[in-house]
């Protein structure tokens, strides 16, 4: 979580203190009270009666192993420590093995049997998944978690109970991963029991045993990591020597970030875009869409200059709103351009490129090997296969910008934030524009109050809005164009727009053949690794998050695991995501819906305030909508706010930074807004949220007092 990022280094501080303070203390202690001397005869005994007894020896080390290991008892550490000082390296070795493995499958067993039955009642969905992925890849997964001991002994054993894993197959892989640290361990124990006097601690063999000891997490990780990624790439020839550091496949946002970044690390990277530098943002997306909505929003303002006690009207002149919007793309241009790029010492290379093994990329016939390949390709609009939809040119948010001519009916199939977007603004200009929307409200994605939001004042713009509606055929008749939906209705339009998601462009350029894609999906790990070790990805072809602002977060991962993920590698966090839908007033979210965390199963309190309070919005005649806050019940910690309202984008930024940085609600209320603005909307919130929290004894008792002073 964002904000125990923030407390953590004071927690690691505070732990590293009480653990040189315990050690302090015991060392104290162990000095009055411990005698090496002592410890050593009595180790000198118990090896003696071992010599003279060995096989009651090993029986009753075998079965109190099996107890403690088996009833999940603490000690089996101090235990494989014993077996290493009692009966040397390699006896101790097999006892401990044979001990600890029996040992874990019977505790394995006895929470199959006692508990597997309830919790698969009791959490269906999540036990399903589970043992899905058990089934898939458990064998290794208990393997790695075996040979990295990042999960205490005993909670592996009980929790590989709940699963379907097969007891034998539990057996034999817990046998095999647990036997480097059972070697390094008995060896530590075999180390210590050689000490005999108080300089024997500092001996060059008892500090190589726990430096071993330190060092088994680590090393056991890296080789883990190694074999699976060997085995990974087992099928094809690495190169010798690489071409690049990187190779970037894409020049949209995530592209354009991923190779800035490596290049700034001193990489030699290859650019590779087949299209137009910038991607979709610049040329098809946030960019292009941004001005147009500037243009409506005026036009919107000119078609009712009363309201700001003005006269006369403002007329839409379409062409040179397209006009223009070519105009602000190629003034934007240059920040994304292969020349600057190649200031930067980028290798930008036009064409179509394929990955064909995972080093080597081909454009246009000439190959490339790099050490990395990152894909950012992006994503396309999805087209539903509606019968006829091909026959009335349908448009998409790629296409719409060559149109150069005002349709004056403007169907969009989609309600979700382009649909939105683009509708309000048609709408504006003088469209006669008409939603389609498949679910029961618009904006499924956000809560119930803002899809109605979003609703009223699309309508109040005049857009026409059909929820729960599927469109079964588009016709084509002569000069007019029909949508044919379900429940018999009949809409006519000159031009349709499909927004109804997203696809990520992930065929035809090596991906499947790779085994990269599944179910049309890229598969990527938590550091945005492909199944291909060498293969990352980045933005909008990962499918999760298709915003510039998360393409650019994804780069900077992307770039750096890429680049230096053999030695260290960052796990992307996303958590605290704010997102902006541009129409007016915006709608602006940054965490948790109130949707989200019901689903989760995050307890939370609301605290909403009316932007129709906000002096600022009043006098911009720009009151309408809502600032709302989920919180911690009880306490100030945010969990997610959202903003509908005029500035809402802007406003978000304070809440996003708060939550980030684990700040809550009091912290914004301590902090100087200036008058009159719309930021005041935070801190009106968070007042707002005081008050409901404010000490009713605290109150009553100041009241008490000012009446006494009164006299
Ligand atoms: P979306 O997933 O946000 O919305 C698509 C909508 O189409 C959904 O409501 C869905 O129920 C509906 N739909 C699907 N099939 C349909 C059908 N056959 N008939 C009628 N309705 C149908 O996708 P959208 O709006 O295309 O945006 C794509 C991505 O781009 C999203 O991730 C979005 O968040 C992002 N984006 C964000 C913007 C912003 O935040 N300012 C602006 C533009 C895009």
């Amino acid at each position: 979580m964002d904000h125990v990022e923030t407390f953590r280094r004071p927690i690691k501080t505070i732990g590293a203190a009480l653990f040189f303070a315990a050690v302090l203390i015991l060392a104290v202690i162990v000095k009055g009270h411990f005698d090496l001397a002592e410890i050593t005869g009595r180790l000198v005994a118990a090896k003696n009666w071992i010599s003279l007894h060995p096989a009651p020896a090993v029986f009753f080390f075998t079965i109190v192993y099996i107890a403690v290991t088996g009833l999940s008892l603490p000690g089996a550490t101090i235990l494989t420590l014993a077996g290493g000082s009692l009966f040397g390296l390699w006896a101790g070795t097999v006892l401990v093995s044979f001990a600890s493995v029996v040992g874990a499958t019977v505790a394995m067993v006895v929470a199959r049997h006692f508990l597997r039955d309830f919790v698969e009642h009791r959490f269906p969905q999540a036990v399903a998944k589970v043992n899905h992925g058990v089934a898939a890849d458990g064998a290794r997964y208990l393997f790695a978690l075996r040979l990295i001991p990042v999960i205490p002994f005993f909670l592996v054993n009980l929790a590989m109970g709940l699963t379907r894993m097969p007891v034998l197959t539990f057996a034999w892989v817990s046998q095999l991963g647990m036997l480097p640290g059972t070697v390094v361990y008995v060896n530590a124990g075999r180390q210590l029991a050689s000490i005999e006097s108080a300089a024997g601690i500092l001996s060059p063999r008892v500090i190589l045993a726990f430096a071993a000891l330190a060092a088994l997490p680590f090393v056991a990780k890296a080789g883990n990591a190694w074999w699976s990624g060997r085995n990974a790439l087992r099928a094809w020839r690495r190169p010798r020597r690489f071409d690049y550091n990187l190779i970037v496949i894409g020049a949209g946002s995530a592209g354009l970030v991923t190779a800035y970044i490596a290049a700034t690390a001193r990489a030699r990277v290859a650019l590779i875009e087949q299209s137009e530098m910038g991607g979709d943002c610049l040329n098809t997306g946030c960019v292009p869409s941004k001005a147009l909505i500037r243009s409506a929003k005026l036009a919107k303002e000119g078609a009712h200059p009363e309201r700001l006690g003005l006269k006369g009207r403002l007329e839409p002149d379409f062409p040179a709103i397209m006009r223009r919007i070519q105009r602000v793309i190629a003034r934007v241009a240059p920040h994304d351009s292969a020349e600057r790029y190649r200031g930067l010492g980028v290798d930008v290379i036009k064409g179509h490129a394929k990955v064909f093994d995972p080093w080597t990329v081909e454009v246009d016939g000439r190959r490339l090997s790099g050490r990395r390949i990152v894909l950012a390709t992006g994503a396309e609009p999805a087209i539903p296969p509606i019968p006829g939809l091909a026959d009335v040119e349908p448009l998409t948010s790629e296409t719409l910008w060559n149109l150069k001519e005002r349709p004056d009916r403007l169907l969009i199939l989609g309600g979700g934030a382009i649909g939105c977007e683009l509708a309000q603004s048609f709408a504006r200009l003088g469209c006669e524009t008409t939603i389609v929307e498949a679910l029961p409200r618009l904006l499924s994605h956000e809560d119930h109050d803002v899809s109605q939001a979003m609703q009223a004042l699309l309508m109040a713009d005049g857009v026409a809005i059909v929820t729960g509606a599927a469109v079964r055929s588009f016709v084509q008749d002569g000069q007019s164009r029909r949508a044919h939906l379900a429940d018999g209705q009949a809409i006519g339009f000159d031009r349709v727009v499909v927004a109804v998601g997203r696809r990520p462009r992930t065929r035809g350029f090596g991906l499947e053949e790779l085994g990269l894609v599944e179910d049309g999906h890229l598969v990527v790990d938590d550091r945005l690794r492909t199944r291909v070790p060498t293969i990352y990805a980045a933005g909008d072809v990962i499918g999760r998050l298709q915003f510039t602002h998360a393409a650019s977060h994804y780069a900077w991962f992307a770039a750096m695991n890429a680049l230096f993920g053999d030695f260290k590698s960052w796990k992307l966090h996303t958590k605290t995501f704010p997102a902006v839908i541009y129409t007016h007033p915006e709608i602006a979210r940054v965490g948790m819906s109130e949707a989200e965390a019901r689903e989760k199963g995050v307890a939370y309190e609301i605290t909403r305030y009316d932007l129709a309070e906000l002096d600022r919005a009043i006098a911009d005649e720009a009151n309408e909508g809502f600032v709302k806050v989920l919180t911690v019940p009880g306490k100030d910690r945010i969990l997610g706010a959202t903003i509908v309202g005029a500035r809402a984008g802007d406003m978000l930024g304070e809440f996003t930074l708060a939550m980030r940085n684990g700040l809550g609600l009091n912290a914004i209320l301590r902090t100087i807004h200036p008058y009159p603005g719309w930021m005041e909307a935070a801190k009106a919130t968070a007042g707002e949220w005081r008050r409901a929290h404010a000490p009713a004894w605290a109150l009553n008792l100041s009241a008490r007092i000012l009446r006494w002073l009164r006299g």
